[in-house]
């Protein structure tokens, strides 16, 4: 993306709506979305087309909550009172001093917008030497978008909220994305000739746009294709078709970017902040949430589950799969192998080891070639402390074992199956920790006397 030439280029971001088509406990720019909170997708695309210290408009109730989070990166003021997407630009022009620049405008609910279109954006409106400029798109259900108004002469003409639109105005598939850009100094004056007359009794930012073209200036039109890049996020529907639009668009750049094998991408979530390396197949019904890195040639899924607050590490030709379930702190060496109903949490295993099936392994540190038998657990956390299990190379753990921790089990050592295990155990021994069997001949004869016993051939 080149750099854009000789403007300095100021940008307005509005999150202070009250978010009430949410339906939520909190506001919406705030929700996690693809891995990081909704405003954040905005505030990175606006970094990387070039254009720093954003003015990030918020309401009271966020403003500590926001500024502690991005005042190294935006400057965060308050609308006192959500009264419409024109008093929030006012409020965020309090941050703007130089009025000979140009402002982008956006909103904060819509994250998908990338810093290609807004790079592109900025361009056409510059070279067209537009007062204004508005970003467009024809979509098919033009829904609760405002519906572009044009002039015989096909020009900007205004923006009609749906509310205030007549029939034959809904009608008009050319929508209004909520991303601007104005000479800042036109921007303050048509800022000033608002009012609430309208259907919401809310100042419209929409309306600056056709005050400057009465007052014979230019408005310049951008029209991209399709709804995705500037799908704005008023509902919990609106959430949802925007969270596979981000995860399809992310799964797709794993396939083509990375050569990742995906073979069900309708039934996989894998979110940005996960990379992965080539020819890893991932399989259907896969889940992977946060810091995850996975090598190459690896297979994880079907029923995969990833996530945790700390980072998840799988080297190269790894297996996973199916039915597993890796938390934080979660590291496979090379060709480790997890099985059906195997979760970790906090567990290194180094290479060539195995969880196959049915364990807990939580706080442990496992060596290489190590086997893991079905239905072993690790009992690490006594109600206060969580403690440790190592487990060292070439070790041969039986099927049932519970692994009472702190403990280790030193290399080339064998647990027999079924023990519980409370203290460590020396190189190349064999524990065996359960109650010895004891067999009581024709005990089931005696019990029931009238029981006679099966001679015939088996
Ligand atoms: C707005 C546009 C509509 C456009 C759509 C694109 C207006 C009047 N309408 O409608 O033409 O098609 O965006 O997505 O602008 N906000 C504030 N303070 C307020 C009100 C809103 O900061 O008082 C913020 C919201 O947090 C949000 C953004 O402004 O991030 C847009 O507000 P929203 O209520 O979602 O506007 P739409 O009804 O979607
Ligand atoms: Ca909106």
């Amino acid at each position: 993306m080149e750099k854009i030439q000789n403007s300095v280029i100021r940008c307005i971001i509005l999150a202070a709506g009250l978010s009430k088509r949410m339906k939520s406990y909190q506001t919406k720019i705030r929700m996690p979305f693809f891995g990081k909170p909704m405003i954040e997708h905005i505030l990175e695309a606006v970094s990387r087309a070039g254009i720093e210290q954003p003015v990030l408009v918020v309401s009271p109730g966020d403003f500590a909550a926001l500024e502690a989070l991005y005042q190294d990166r935006a400057k965060v003021v308050v609308q006192q009172a959500p009264l419409g997407t024109g008093d929030a630009v006012k409020a965020g022009l309090t941050a703007i001093t130089d009025l000979q620049t140009d402002c982008l405008i956006l909103c904060g609910d819509t994250p998908l917008l990338t810093s290609q279109t807004l790079h592109d954006f900025i361009q056409t409106c510059l070279s067209s030497r537009a007062s204004a400029g508005v970003l467009t798109t024809n979509i098919d259900h033009p829904g609760h978008y405002g519906r572009i108004i044009r002039g015989p002469d096909q020009q900007f003409h205004s923006i009609v909220e749906y509310k205030d639109a007549t029939d034959a105005q809904r009608d008009i598939h050319e929508i209004n994305s909520g991303v601007y850009f104005f000479h800042t100094g036109l921007l303050r004056e048509a800022l000033q000739n608002l009012s609430t007359d309208n259907q919401a009794k809310e100042y419209y930012f929409t309306d600056t746009l056709s005050y400057l073209r009465q007052k014979g200036h230019l408005v310049h039109t951008y029209r991209i294709n399709g709804e995705e890049e500037i799908l704005g996020i008023n509902t919990k529907i609106d959430f949802a078709r925007a969270l596979q639009m981000a995860n399809r668009r992310y799964l797709e750049q794993l396939m083509s970017e990375q050569g990742v094998v995906i073979l069900d991408p309708a039934n996989t979530y894998i979110e940005s902040t996960v990379h992965i390396g080539k020819d890893t197949i991932i399989k259907p019904f896969t889940y992977l949430e946060g810091q995850i890195s996975i090598g190459e040639r690896c297979q994880i899924g079907p029923f995969v589950c990833m996530r945790g607050n700390k980072p998840i590490q799988i080297q190269d030709s790894a297996m996973v799969g199916p039915f597993s379930s890796l938390r934080g702190g979660t590291e496979l060496e090379e060709d480790v192998h997890i099985g059906t109903f195997v979760e970790l949490k906090m567990t290194k295993i180094k290479s060539k080891s195995k969880a196959m099936h049915l364990s807990y392994l939580g706080d442990a540190l496992i060596g290489n070639r190590v086997n893991i038998g079905a239905g072993t657990i690790t009992c690490n956390y006594d109600g206060k402390k969580k403690h440790l299990t190592r487990i060292e190379d070439d070790v041969f753990i039986g099927s049932d074992t519970i692994m009472v921790a702190p403990l280790t089990i030193h290399d080339h050592a064998y647990v027999a199956a079924g023990s519980t295990l409370t203290e460590d155990v020396p190189a190349y021994a064999l524990a065996l920790g359960r109650a010895r069997q004891i067999n009581k001949p024709e005990w089931s004869l005696q019990k029931s006397p009238l029981r006679e016993k099966d001679t015939s051939q088996k």
